[in-house]
């Protein structure tokens, strides 16, 4: 029987009693789906599912996108990233700690990604957690006279382009005038109704955003930092540390989230796998 709990954190919930190895796809994912929506974070707990199986269950939640890195696609599975620190491509520290900075998936995209989900294969003893913070909290908190003054706003967005910040690393590099090519600037609303429940959040305040149409670049970014240091409080963000078998899922239209630094593994005790997957577009029981 599958359970929803909420985390102890300031958002998200824990799912147990469902083995997706098992259980028909499209009636589970219903119960999963709502929970993710309400809670913006959830971890469905001890599953162990082949990589076909596990891609049939990502591709419920909208369609998979193949990441602009194409050079780290997983062979076999375009949308697929194996995202960690035990293949032969996380020796280089760019890749290893490509994400750990604060942005939402695909916001250098037309269409961005609506959701993300890392399915835990190997998990190291300590470190390799994710952190997320929950922007639709962010946005309620805000003070009325902030909320009038974002709305309506757009914000100009480019690959990477708001990484390497403070202690933040620089987001993976792109390797060729092809990718480059692939992501020209984009455009987002800073206070994005969220696509499938409509409740207003913030969008991509971090990562990815360089300016606001229509406002001097020095003012935009202020503002841009000013909401990015009011989302990053502790009380809106949570700090997961998975476990074995654990598939995390988080809405990214209304989240922003960062890994944290790790080596190059040298044991099993220290190894982090995680199967990415990000996709786009309405979760299929919305279709
Ligand atoms: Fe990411």
């Amino acid at each position: 029987m599958i359970s929803v709990r909420p985390l102890d954190a300031p958002f998200g919930a824990e799912i147990t009693g469902i083995d997706l190895s098992e259980d028909a796809l499209d009636s589970a994912v219903k119960p999963i789906v709502d929970a993710l929506h309400e809670n913006r974070f959830v971890v469905i707990r001890d599953q162990a599912l082949d990589t076909d199986r596990y891609m049939a269950f990502g591709e419920q939640f909208g369609t998979p996108i193949p990441h602009v890195l194409d050079h780290l696609r997983m062979r076999g599975y375009p949308a697929i990233m194996e995202v960690g620190n035990t293949e032969k491509q996380h020796r280089k520290e760019a890749v290893r700690n490509g994400a750990v900075f604060w942005h939402t998936d695909q916001s250098y995209e037309a269409e961005p990604s609506s959701a993300t989900m890392l399915y835990a294969i190997k998990v190291p003893k300590q470190g390799g957690e994710t952190l997320i913070a929950d922007l639709a909290g962010a946005y309620d908190a805000l003070d009325d006279e902030t909320k009038e003054r974002i709305d309506g706003l757009v914000v100009k967005h480019l690959y990477g382009a708001a990484s390497g910040r403070g202690d933040e690393k620089i987001a993976s590099p792109l390797i060729n005038e092809e990718q480059v090519e692939k992501v020209p600037p984009v455009h987002h609303r800073l206070v994005r109704p969220h696509p499938v429940t409509g409740r207003k959040t913030l969008y991509a305040v971090a990562g990815t955003c360089y300016g606001i149409v229509g406002m001097d670049d020095e003012e935009a970014q202020d503002l841009l930092a000013e909401l990015k240091e009011h989302a990053l409080q502790d009380r809106f963000i949570y700090k997961h540390k998975y476990d074995l078998g654990d598939i995390a899922i988080w809405d990214t239209s209304a989240t922003l989230h960062s890994g944290t630094s790790i080596d190059f593994a040298d044991s099993e005790e220290n190894s982090r796998l995680l199967y990415r997957i990000s996709v786009r577009g309405k979760p299929r029981v919305y279709q």
